[in-house]
């Protein structure tokens, strides 16, 4: 769809500019580390915190992969992006990674340690942050809602992308998210712009992306997304960054 070519676009640019940024990878199928070009035999050394079992263990004070069981619900958290991300390009990237076996919904130390992580991060830290996620909104609860400044959604013009749009929309307005933008993106003509717009009517919209080769073969080539960038399209990049900030 885009998430994480917007994602890594926007957070590379707003480090170019000189801000602190974060970017987590909040997809169980995390990529992206890719995205912002980090070479992948590099990627190795990016730490996942879904799997570092000892920090759950640690924090929550309970084992990893095991029932019933008493563990902290609020383990301390604040340590971890500094800790664990990796720098490139500016860009500080933490990778959240899968939770295996219950899924992101359940209750086992491993996503609470993520909750907790994800909720700190939104509510406490003073920098530019861009999460990328799967797209579902699991991470986010109601405190972390209000901490949100910007949701964005992307939408390819197409029905079963505006499926996903009208999901997540309700599902981003259940939780109390106030600030919801649509990007839309991979568009080729005029009639996919007004398909989107007349689908999303009513939401505030921070661009549109054309269709680009280039973004394209920068996915294929392992490039960062906004390498060699034509001038208009970089603008645009640009431009939905100066808009969120
Ligand atoms: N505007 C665009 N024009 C052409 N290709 C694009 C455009 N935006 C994204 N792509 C390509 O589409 C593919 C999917 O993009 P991306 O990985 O950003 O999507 P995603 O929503 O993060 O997907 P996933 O759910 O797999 O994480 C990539 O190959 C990317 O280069
Ligand atoms: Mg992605």
């Amino acid at each position: 769809m885009g998430k994480s070519t917007i994602t890594a676009a926007l957070a590379l640019i707003t480090a170019g500019r000189g801000m602190k940024v974060l970017a987590i990878d909040a997809d169980p199928d995390a990529n992206l580390a890719s995205a912002l070009g980090i070479p992948l035999a590099d990627q190795k050394a990016i730490l996942t915190i879904a799997r570092q079992k000892r920090l759950i263990e640690e924090r929550t004070g309970a084992k990893v992969q095991q029932y019933g069981q008493i563990f902290r619900i609020n383990p301390e958290v604040a340590d971890i992006a500094e800790k664990y991300s990796y720098r490139h390009k500016g860009v500080d990237l933490l990778v959240l990674g899968a939770i295996e076996g219950g899924g992101t919904g359940c209750a086992c130390p491993e996503n609470v340690l993520l909750r907790s992580l994800v909720q700190d991060l939104v509510l406490h830290r003073g920098e530019a942050l861009f999460m990328d996620m799967e797209p579902g909104i699991e991470h986010i609860g109601r405190a972390t809602a209000r901490g949100v400044t910007s949701f964005i959604i992307v939408v390819e013009p197409g029905q079963r992308s505006i499926e996903s749009f009208r999901r997540i929309s309700a599902m981003a307005e259940e939780i109390g998210i106030e600030k919801l933008f649509i990007i839309g993106n991979k568009l080729r003509s005029k009639a996919d712009e007004d398909l989107i717009r007349q689908a999303v009517s009513g939401r505030e919209i921070l661009g549109f992306i054309p269709f680009s080769e280039a973004l394209l073969a920068n996915d294929r080539d392992g490039r960062s997304v906004i390498d060699d960038l034509d001038d208009s399209l970089l603008a645009l990049f640009e431009d939905m960054a100066g808009k969120l900030l």
